[in-house]
C-alpha cells in the first residue's frame, strides 16, 4: 500500500527532540513522504528521507509564494494555521520564487558572504565573553538563556545595525512567533513585529549607518524594494537568525557537556568545524525547512502529490537517513564512514544565507564556553531536557548546567 493510501495519522505534540527523533525513525523506515496531519492542523507530506527531500528542495513544481499555489486562500484548510511566520506576512525570501527571490536573497550578500562573515568574529568573541563573565557569579547556569540566546541576539542586531536595547523585545516577539503559538493572536504578534521593524526603519532613517536595515532603505528609496519588503526582511532575519542559532548553540553545549570527549575537538579550528557540522546533522536546529506548495503534480517516493497539496521536509528525519549517514544515531568523526551532506541549512536556492555566521558563531562560543568552564556539566538528563516544538522552529527551554569552575 503506497503512503497515500494509508490512513492519515496525526504527528503527536512532542516534548523533546528524543521524542520525535523516535517518531521519525518510524516514520522514515515506512516511507519516503508520509502524508501526516500535523497537530491541530493540516494534512501535509513530510519528507523523511535524505534524497527525497533534496529533489522536494529543488522541484520547480514545489514552490514558495502561497499566492501562486492553486487554493491561495485554503491553503492550510482555509485558516491561518500553523501560524508560519515564513507564510502570513510581507513579501522576502521565503515566500517568494525565481527573480523576486533572487532580487530579495540578493541584498544579503554583502552582509553574509563567507569574506563577509569574517568580520562578525571580533563581536561574537565580545559577546561571547560578556556572557561567560556574567555567568561567572554563580555555581549554575542556564546556558539557553544566558549564552545560547544572547550571542546570537546581539549579532544579529548587528547584522541589522539594530540598537542593543531592542534586541530583547524583538527577540521575545520573534520567539513568540516562531514558537507557532503566540501568546497573542497572531494578527498580534504580527502587527508588533512589523511595528517595531516599521520603527526600526524610521529610527535608520533619520540615523543612516552600513548595516543591512540601511542598505534595504536604500534600495527601496532606489524604487527597487517596496518598504513592505524592507519590514519584511527584517523580521525575516530576525527569525531565520536568532531561535535557529540559540539552538545549535543550546543543543551543541548540552551534548559536548553529555560527550566530554568531544571537548577536545574544540581546541583545533579544523576539528572544530567538524564537530559543529556534526552537532548541525544530528540535533539540526530547524525542526523543518518552511512551507512548500505544489502548483503542479509531482511524484516523490511512493507519494503522488497534488496541486495545492503542503510539503515540509523534517530535517532531524533526513539528516539521520541510514541510506546516507552510517551510524547516524551518533556523532561519528571516522573518515572511513559514509558521510553524506546533511541538510540542516536546506539546500537549492533558498540554501541558508546565514550558513557562514552561525557556523562562526558555533565556532566561536562553543570552544569560548568549554575553556571558560572546563568541568561544565549538565544539570539534567539530556533525554530529560524540555522543547519548545513549534512547526519550524524548536528549542530547548533550558540547558541547566553546573559550572564548577577551575
Ligand atoms: C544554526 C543556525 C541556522 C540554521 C539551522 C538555519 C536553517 C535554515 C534553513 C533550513 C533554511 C532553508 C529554509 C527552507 O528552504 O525552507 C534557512 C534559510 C534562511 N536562513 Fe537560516 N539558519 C540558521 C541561521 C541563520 C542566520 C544566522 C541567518 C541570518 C542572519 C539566517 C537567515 C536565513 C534566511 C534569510 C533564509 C532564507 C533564504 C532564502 O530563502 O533564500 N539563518 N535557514
Amino acid at each position: 500500500m503506497s503512503s497515500a493510501e494509508s490512513a492519515v495519522e496525526t504527528l503527536p505534540v512532542w516534548a523533546s527532540a528524543d521524542d520525535a527523533d523516535r517518531t521519525l525513525a518510524l516514520l522514515r523506515e515506512r516511507a519516503a513522504v508520509c502524508r501526516v496531519r500535523l497537530p491541530d492542523g493540516p494534512e501535509i507530506w513530510l519528507v523523511t528521507r535524505h534524497a527525497e527531500a533534496k529533489r522536494a528542495l529543488n522541484h520547480p513544481e514545489l514552490i514558495k509564494d502561497p499566492r501562486r499555489s492553486p487554493n491561495p486562500a485554503g491553503i492550510f484548510g482555509g485558516r491561518r494555521y500553523p501560524d508560519d511566520a515564513t507564510v502570513v506576512f510581507g513579501r522576502h525570501v521565503l515566500n517568494t520564487d525565481g527573480p523576486d527571490h533572487q532580487r530579495l536573497r540578493a541584498a544579503y550578500r554583502p552582509f553574509l558572504s563567507a569574506q563577509a562573515v569574517k568580520g562578525y568574529r571580533r563581536i561574537v568573541e565580545s559577546v561571547t565573553a560578556d556572557c561567560l563573565d556574567r555567568m561567572s557569579g554563580g555555581p549554575a547556569a542556564d546556558l539557553m538563556a544566558q549564552f545560547a540566546e544572547p550571542i546570537p541576539a546581539h549579532v544579529t542586531a548587528h547584522l541589522l545595525g539594530v540598537p542593543a536595547e531592542e534586541v530583547s523585545t524583538i527577540n521575545a516577539l520573534a520567539t513568540d512567533f516562531a514558537s507557532g503559538r503566540p501568546s497573542t493572536t497572531l494578527a498580534a504578534t504580527i502587527g508588533a513585529l512589523m511595528d517595531s521593524a516599521l520603527d526600526q526603519i524610521d529610527h535608520k532613517r533619520a540615523h543612516p549607518d552600513d548595516r543591512l536595515i540601511s542598505h534595504l532603505i536604500q534600495l527601496h528609496q532606489r524604487g527597487e524594494w517596496t518598504l513592505q519588503e524592507v519590514a519584511a526582511t527584517i523580521v525575516t532575519t530576525i527569525i531565520g537568525g536568532m531561535n535557529t542559532t540559540a539552538t545549535l548553540l543550546g543543543a551543541g553545549a548540552a551534548t559536548i557537556a553529555d560527550q566530554p570527549a568531544l571537548q577536545r575537538m574544540l581546541d583545533d579550528e579544523r576539528e572544530c568545524a567538524a564537530l559543529v557540522d556534526e552537532l548541525l546533522r544530528y540535533r539540526p536546529p530547524t525542526l523543518h525547512t518552511t512551507w512548500r506548495f505544489a502548483v503542479g503534480p509531482v511524484e516523490l517516493g511512493e507519494a503522488n502529490i497534488e496541486p495545492g497539496d503542503l510539503v515540509l521536509i523534517s530535517l532531524p528525519a533526513v539528516n539521520r537517513d541510514e541510506r546516507v549517514f552510517d551510524r547516524p544515531d551518533s556523532l561519528l568523526f571516522d573518515e572511513n564512514a559514509t558521510r553524506g551532506t546533511h541538510l540542516a541549512f536546506g539546500y537549492g536556492a533558498h540554501y541558508c544565507v546565514g550558513a557562514a555566521l552561525a557556523r562562526l558563531e558555533a565556532a566561536v562560543a562553543l570552544p569560548a564556553l568549554f575553556r571558560r568552564f572546563p568541568r561544565l556539566s549538565l544539570a539534567a538528563e539530556p533525554a530529560e531536557l524540555a522543547w519548545n516544538i513549534g512547526v519550524i522552529a524548536w528549542n530547548p527551554v533550558s540547558v541547566p548546567v553546573r559550572l564548577e569552575q577551575v
